[in-house]
């Protein structure tokens, strides 16, 4: 479904990826994995457009997407939601999900909101609330919930746990397999790899803008090496 063959990307003088290739399929939950500055997002903004590479090609069912622009992505079917849960503050919860699909018509984003509200029922008693009032929790289930609103074939997810507490944790990996079983396809990036790992079927490690390993996703989490690497023991 996606893949990524040699992609160079810079910031200035700075080559942030030094060829990175791999690919997501149809159906999977893949991870990237890797410590803090592997450029993992990066990774996610190349492929989402936000940053073009200067060398390299991405492809997306079929087709050459490394110079698109990110709206053109979107419409493909790829959607991003960033790291650090950004949503408009200062927007309900209504018009945070709106503009999520303003790509879409609106026959699509009602389609669109209620998947969200099945994966997120908390969002549809929330909907005139401001965005920035929510929990942490909250505003990540707001902000994947946004990407959903433009009916992705492949969701990109950047730290969705990050700065969570434990239980939340578990809430948004579970919901992530939920939005899997629905049909999605989940590239998904995390610092909690143990978790990351039991959800994913395949999982790629970065260090300094290369991938270093990959494999089966069960196999890495059983793998001594890796646990000693990556998992903490
Ligand atoms: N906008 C930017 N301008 C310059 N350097 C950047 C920028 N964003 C990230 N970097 C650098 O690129 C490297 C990878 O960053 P990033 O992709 O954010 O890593 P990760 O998501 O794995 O933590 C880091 O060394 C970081 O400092
Ligand atoms: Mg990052």
């Amino acid at each position: 479904m996606l893949s990524l063959e040699h992609i160079h990307t810079r910031y200035g003088k700075v080559e942030c990826l030094k060829g990175v290739s791999f690919n997501v399929q149809a159906g999977e939950i893949v991870a990237l994995l890797g410590a803090n500055g592997a450029g993992k997002t990066t990774v996610l903004k190349t492929i989402s457009g936000l940053i073009h590479p200067v060398a390299g090609e991405i492809l997306f069912q079929g087709k050459i997407i490394s110079q698109n622009s990110a709206s053109e992505i979107v419409k493909r079917g790829i959607a991003h939601v960033p790291e650090g849960r950004k949503v408009f503050q200062k927007l309900t919860v209504l018009e945070n999900l709106e503009l999520g699909a303003f790509l879409r018509t609106k026959k699509e984003a009602l389609q669109g909101m209620e998947t969200v509200f099945e994966i997120f029922p908390l969002l549809k008693k929330r909907l005139s609330q401001k965005a920035g009032t929510l929990s942490g929790g909250e505003q990540q289930m707001l902000a994947i919930g946004r990407g959903l609103m433009s009916r992705p074939s492949l969701l990109i997810l950047d730290e969705p746990s990050l700065g969570l507490a434990p239980l939340l944790v578990a809430t948004i990996f579970r919901m992530i397999e939920t939005i899997h079983k629905q049909g999605k396809t989940i590239l998904l990036v995390e610092q909690n790899a143990r978790m990351a790992l039991k959800i994913a079927d395949r999982a790629y490690v970065m260090e300094t803008g290369c991938i270093v390993l990959e494999g089966d996703a069960k196999k890495l989490l059983e793998d001594p090496a890796v646990r000693s690497a990556y998992l903490g023991g």
